[in-house]
């Protein structure tokens, strides 16, 4: 863990004021208090050291966070939006205090239209259970972020969720049409529309998908679907090197194929799925997992010509998953990685920089150079189709932190460099908001300040995320 100077918290009335409010608007059931409930409520998924709210309303209906946001506004202190907690930026993190609002108890599917291929939801549904509550409909929704057995959609539109198959499909964005969504002052917003095509107005929804929780509380959202594909296929390929499989990346997509998934992993990545039984060839130093999808016959053509792709990219081996059960198999291995990588080493930071694809053997490079000059081990998997990877820096020694800090600035300066971008679909929170400037200049960050302002005046709902501290920031 990264030593960070903690962010201020409310004073000791401003608590007692918010927590005398929300006992009188909530009642005892729904608000908690004590230090040991609330403590499962001050973490996430991410490096950010665990802060423990002073309050969490377990919000019910969108009433319940309406009376949550008004004792935050009266007593003025934070309030911080959540959905499961598998955030990976610190996004959910009440690192000023406050009161955390979880919504996982909103769970309702409302509605999944055949004809028109829109479904409502509330933000506390899994998305697991909503992928297999549209698909039982013939459906398809297509982000799955690796965490999809235990995230919610809440936190996917805060975040702007991705996945493995954002390749073929794109991310979380692309298939919100609407919001109902309550600003801190208690106003309820209805955002976008319920049809495929409109451009009535600013799109607001899109500005709110991605905003990490910081300008408005998610209470509803009207989701796009697409038919669900007839078919899939799973395809193995493995190589001597990261490099040979970045190569391979590169050849396929110049090929014109477009298969829904095309992730890498490195030899670090490897041994942490042959560390959890999958057995994987021991020549192997990279691998690539490739998935296609549509009728049968269009699959098992663009199978063969990807498994020719490969071999003329010196692949090792090509194997194809036989059945359903194996396909699962290779995917829950590829899932496993973000808590089997955890178990690798004492502390652990999970990047997400993207890079033009074209450009990954570079990055792959730059990270080898990383590792090697700060004696950090790294390893790194993720969406290489997309040029998104998750660099990971392991270590143990705890006064290393400035060694990490060291290969974290260059990491990301040489993504930027390479007209990349700092996170992919993680989202900054807090534990990019120190690069942002890195990346973005200051005309724009300072007018995302003021948009936030325009939303939240008193700066109340979720603080301190995306943002570098005032007179912070690296240059
Ligand atoms: C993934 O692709 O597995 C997730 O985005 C999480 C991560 O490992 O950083
Ligand atoms: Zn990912």
């Amino acid at each position: 863990m990264l030593r960070r100077a903690p962010f201020p918290r409310p004073s000791a009335a401003a608590v007692d004021k918010a927590r005398r409010l929300l006992d009188r608007a909530l009642g005892p059931s729904k608000v908690i208090t004590s230090p040991a409930g609330c403590e499962a409520y001050a973490g996430d998924e991410s490096d950010q050291e665990p802060v423990i709210p002073d309050a969490v309303v377990v919000a019910e209906t969108p009433d319940d966070i309406l009376r949550a946001l008004a004792a935050a506004s009266e007593a003025e202190v934070p309030i911080v939006p959540r959905g499961a907690g598998s955030g990976k930026s610190g996004g959910a993190v009440p690192v000023g205090g406050g009161i955390v609002v979880t919504t996982l108890g909103m769970r309702g599917i409302k509605e999944i239209d055949r004809e028109e291929l829109v479904a409502v939801v509330e933000p506390g549904v899994i998305l697991g259970d909503f992928h297999a509550a549209v698909e039982a409909e013939g459906l398809f929704y297509p982000p799955d972020p690796n965490s999809l057995k235990m995230c919610a959609l809440g936190g996917n539109l805060a975040e702007n969720a991705g996945g493995p198959r954002a390749f073929k499909y794109g991310v979380t964005r692309e298939y919100v049409l609407g919001l109902e969504a309550l600003l801190v002052d208690g106003t309820r917003l209805r955002t976008g529309r319920r049809t495929v095509k409109g451009v009535t107005g600013y799109d607001v929804t899109s500005l709110l998908v991605g905003s990490e929780g910081t300008l408005a509380v998610f209470t509803e959202a009207t989701l796009q679907l697409i038919p669900k594909p007839p078919s899939v296929a799973t395809l193995l390929g493995l190589f001597d090197t990261a490099l040979a499989s970045g190569r391979a990346v590169s050849a396929i997509i110049a090929a014109g194929l477009v298969p829904r998934c095309l992730e890498l992993l490195d030899a670090g990545a490897l041994s942490a799925v042959r560390a959890r039984g999958v057995p994987v060839d021991a020549r192997a130093g990279a691998l690539l997992l490739i998935e296609v999808d549509g009728d049968p016959a269009s699959c098992e053509a663009a199978m063969e010509r990807i498994g020719e792709a490969c071999v003329a990219e010196g692949a090792l081996d090509v194997l194809v998953a036989q059945d359903a059960a194996q396909r699962e198999r290779l995917w829950e291995a590829r899932r496993a990685l973000s808590p089997a990588t955890r178990a690798m080493a004492r502390y652990k930071i999970s990047e997400d920089v993207v890079v033009p694809r074209t450009r990954l053997p570079d990055l792959l490079r730059e990270i080898d150079r990383i590792s090697e000059e700060t004696s950090i081990r790294m390893l790194s998997y993720g969406h290489a189709g997309d040029g998104n990877l998750h660099v990971n820096f392991l270590w143990d020694d705890p006064d290393a932190g400035p060694r990490v800090e060291r290969g974290l600035d260059r990491l990301f300066r040489a993504v930027v460099g390479m007209r990349g971008t700092l996170t992919g679909e993680h989202g900054v929170g807090t534990s990019k908001a120190e690069y942002l400037p890195l990346e973005q200049g200051p005309e724009l960050i300072e007018l995302q300040r003021r948009l936030k302002a325009v939303f939240d005046p008193k700066n109340l709902l979720n603080p301190h995320k995306i943002f570098p501290r005032r007179g912070h920031g690296v240059c």
